[in-house]
């Protein structure tokens, strides 16, 4: 069974992601969506939220006979070998992701050999996005109904509305 991770904070998981999502789970017979737990960044969303959103998305796209989801902490190659996976995947927006990508991906890679990281090209009309622009746009009741998937968009408007705009 070939068996890929895609990592990643999602804080939100955006249309971008989803993308790769789709893309992937073509290549593999499962993939597992992993949720960093412990990130030196501060998240908007918890670790339960942001499960809670892929999984809902997931569903949502019928992806939920191939893909799951997990939240990890530690090592992204300890969470590879616990889940029995051969790749990683990660998507490469712009030339800007390129060295930062390629430097995780070397890294992980003389850590565990056998573990190989696959990189798809994000899709063009998202090349642009992240979560944090989703995240600006959200916290001054912008439109972000182009940037993340429909199931999630009001659950981001809440968010805000519950800690109130930044
Ligand atoms: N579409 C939209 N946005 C995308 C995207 C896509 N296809 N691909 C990346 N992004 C954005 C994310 O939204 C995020 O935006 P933000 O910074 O505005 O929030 C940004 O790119 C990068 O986020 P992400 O892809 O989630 O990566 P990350 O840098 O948060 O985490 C890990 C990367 C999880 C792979 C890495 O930190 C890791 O492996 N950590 C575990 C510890 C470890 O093993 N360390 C040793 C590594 S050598």
């Amino acid at each position: 069974m070939k068996i890929g991770i895609y990592p990643g904070s999602f804080d939100p998981i955006t249309l971008g992601h989803l993308d790769i999502i789709i893309r992937a789970s073509k290549l593999v017979d499962r993939l597992v969506i992993g949720v960093l737990t412990n990130i030196s960044k501060k998240t908007l969303f918890s670790v339960d939220e942001r499960v809670q959103f892929i999984n809902r998305v997931i569903k949502e796209n019928n992806l939920d006979s191939r893909v799951k989801v997990e939240a990890f902490d530690g090592l992204l190659v300890d969470f590879a070998k616990v889940q029995k996976a051969s790749f990683i995947v990660r998507g490469l927006r712009a030339i800007t992701d390129f060295d930062y990508e390629l430097q995780l991906a070397q890294t992980n890679h003389v850590m565990v050999p056998e573990i190989d990281t696959i990189f798809f090209t994000t899709r063009l009309e998202y090349s642009y996005l992240s979560s944090s622009t989703v995240r600006e746009i959200a916290s001054f009741g912008g439109d972000i109904t182009q940037f993340v998937p429909e199931c999630i968009v009001q659950s981001v408007y809440d968010k805000y509305n519950e800690i109130g705009s930044v």
